[in-house]
Order: structure tokens, then C-alpha cells, then sequence
């Protein structure tokens, strides 16, 4: 069975690498953007015309979620009709799409973790982008998976906890908004979600009625603050770290206040347990 993977050089796309070994029956293919350019739908075809793949994982996206306020055209472009190609070339060749998408497209105003069924209302244009990739999937191709995640950090690429301990090397002091709450998500666990929906598909323990939307991420929730403090404690880094509004650190996204997913629907149908994020958190430090 083939796995075709795009955006196989960021961070999800690593981490799916990394673990890539450890699955003896599955043949990987992993290709990076210079070798799979998800917005031209010829190109999608000629490299699935090649592998055939039984599943794609859409690993690729913008995801500049500042910089795409004044991209938005190259965003709309890699997240909704990259995400459209993609749903037309898996139903020309009968492969089942899973497609990573994000807690942005939530406008963070809930005081309860988001189930699949809350109204999205991306509050920027990364967001914005990523849910009309979603619903790009839904119009074109029945056969996906479309798994939300958060807060996404791991050894690979540039990511919260990296800049953390970048500017922890370089200052004495660090303030971090702390009024902004999610749950990080392990790249690597997340990758292990998606070949356990793979397996579950392969073993007939799922149906069709089970296609659609699922959140993923770690367990439990935190500020932005909070995960910076916890990354220095387990490093065990002497820094002087101040909570924020994040009035105090404008940015030119708007980012929800409040986007915890709720991961009971994904653990149920595929028996998935899921760690804690500061449990996970140590894990990846200890591959740094
Ligand atoms: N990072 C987060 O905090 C976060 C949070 C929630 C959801 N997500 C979602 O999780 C998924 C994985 O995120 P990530 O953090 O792994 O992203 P990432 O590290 O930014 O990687 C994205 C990859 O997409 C590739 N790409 C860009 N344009 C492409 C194109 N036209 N065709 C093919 N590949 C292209 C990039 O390749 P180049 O480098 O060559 O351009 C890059 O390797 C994304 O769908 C993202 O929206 C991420």
C-alpha cells in the first residue's frame, strides 16, 4: 500500500518521515514541494498517475499565519486550491485524502473545547484560507479525513518551542501573551494519528459513514505563557519570563482567544490515546 505525502519537507511532514520506518507495510511516498506542487492540478495528476497512491496526506500548506494577511491570494491559492486539486485528483484515482487543517478557522469566543460540529469564523485570512480547503474537500471528494489540529511544534522547522529556546539563549528576559489558550500538539504524535486511521481504514474497523472532520491534539490546555514556562522548566532554563495581554504584543492576524479542540470523536473511532501535552513536550525535547 502506498502513502503519498506532500509538504514532506515541514514539520508534520518530518515527523511522518521519522516514523515512516517503523510501518513495514506501507510504502511511503514523500514528496517535498519541489517534487508535488499541490496548486497545479496537472502536476497532482502526473505524480499520482506515477505512485497510485491508496491514501494522500495533504501535509502541505501557508501557513505564515501573520504573513499571510498580506498574502492572501498565495495563501487562498496553496490552502484552498492546492486542498481542491488534491480532492479532484484523489477521486480520479480512488484515493482516500486525509488533509490537515487548524484550530484558526475558530473564532475562539466558546468557553468549552471545540467539537467538529461548532461554527467555524476564522478571524484572519490563514484561517480563512484553510477552511475553504476544507470545504473544497467536502464539495469535490467524499473519501477524505480532515483532521483539525493546534499549536503544532517539533525538532523540525522553525516552531514556538524552538523560538523559545532561541531567545532564551540570547536574553535575560521574555514576555509572552498569556491570555491566548490552545493545546500544543507533538508533530510526531499527531504524524502516529494519521497512519492509526490508515490502519483502522486498512483493517475494515472503520466505514464509510466514518469519513468527515476530526480534532487532534495533545491532552490538556495552556496559554502561550504557560507552554514557554513549562519549556524552560523541563530545560531547566533560569529566565526571567513575564505573562502579556495580547494587546501588548500586537500581531496582524487575529488570533482566537480560546481554540482547545475537543478529542473525544477521534479517540473513539480509532481508539487513539492521546498524551498530555506537557508529557509529550519532554519526549520531543528529548530529541533536540
Ligand atoms: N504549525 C502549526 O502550528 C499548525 C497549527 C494548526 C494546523 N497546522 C496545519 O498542519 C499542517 C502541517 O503544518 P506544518 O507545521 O507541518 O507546516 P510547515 O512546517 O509550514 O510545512 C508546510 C510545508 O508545505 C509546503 N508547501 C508550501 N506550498 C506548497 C505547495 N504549493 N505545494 C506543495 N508543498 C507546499 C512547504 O514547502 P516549502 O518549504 O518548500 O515551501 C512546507 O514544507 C498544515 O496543514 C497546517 O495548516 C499547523
Amino acid at each position: 500500500m502506498v502513502i503519498l505525502v506532500t509538504g514532506a519537507n515541514g514539520q508534520l511532514g518530518q515527523a511522518l518521515q521519522s516514523i515512516s520506518g517503523t510501518y513495514l507495510g506501507i510504502d511511503f511516498v514523500f514528496c517535498p514541494s519541489s517534487a508535488l506542487d499541490i496548486t497545479s492540478l496537472e502536476h497532482c495528476q502526473l505524480v499520482f498517475s506515477t505512485y497510485r497512491p491508496s491514501f494522500c496526506i495533504n501535509a502541505a500548506a501557508y501557513t505564515a499565519v501573520d504573513k499571510a494577511e498580506s498574502e492572501p491570494e498565495k495563501a487562498h491559492l496553496i490552502n484552498a486550491v492546492g486542498a481542491e486539486n488534491l480532492a479532484k485528483v484523489c477521486k480520479e484515482n480512488d484515493t482516500i485524502l486525509i488533509h490537515i487543517s487548524t484550530d484558526f478557522i475558530f473564532d475562539g469566543t466558546l468557553n468549552r473545547p471545540y467539537l467538529e460540529t461548532d461554527l467555524p469564523n476564522p478571524t484572519g485570512v490563514y484561517g480563512l484560507t484553510k477552511l475553504q480547503g476544507e470545504q473544497a474537500i467536502q464539495a469535490n471528494w467524499e473519501k477524505h479525513y480532515i483532521i483539525r489540529t493546534s499549536w503544532v511544534y517539533s525538532q523540525y522547522g522553525t516552531n514556538f518551542l524552538k523560538t523559545m529556546l532561541r531567545l532564551a539563549a540570547e536574553r535575560d528576559q521574555l514576555s509572552v501573551v498569556s491570555d491566548q489558550i490552545g493545546t500544543p500538539t507533538n508533530a510526531i504524535d499527531l504524524a502516529e494519528a494519521l497512519i492509526k486511521i490508515v490502519d483502522y481504514y486498512n483493517a475494515e474497523l472503520v466505514s464509510a459513514s466514518n469519513y468527515g472532520i476530526y480534532n487532534f491534539s495533545n491532552e490538556g490546555y495552556c496559554s502561550w505563557y504557560d507552554f514557554a514556562n513549562e519549556i524552560f522548566l523541563q530545560k531547566a532554563i533560569s529566565i526571567d519570563l513575564k505573562p502579556i495581554p495580547t494587546l501588548a504584543y500586537p500581531t496582524p492576524a487575529k488570533r482566537p482567544a480560546y481554540s482547545v479542540l475537543d478529542k473525544s470523536k477521534i479517540k473513539h473511532t480509532f481508539n487513539i490515546a492521546i498524551k498530555e501535552w506537557q508529557t509529550s513536550l519532554a519526549e520531543c525535547l528529548n530529541q533536540l
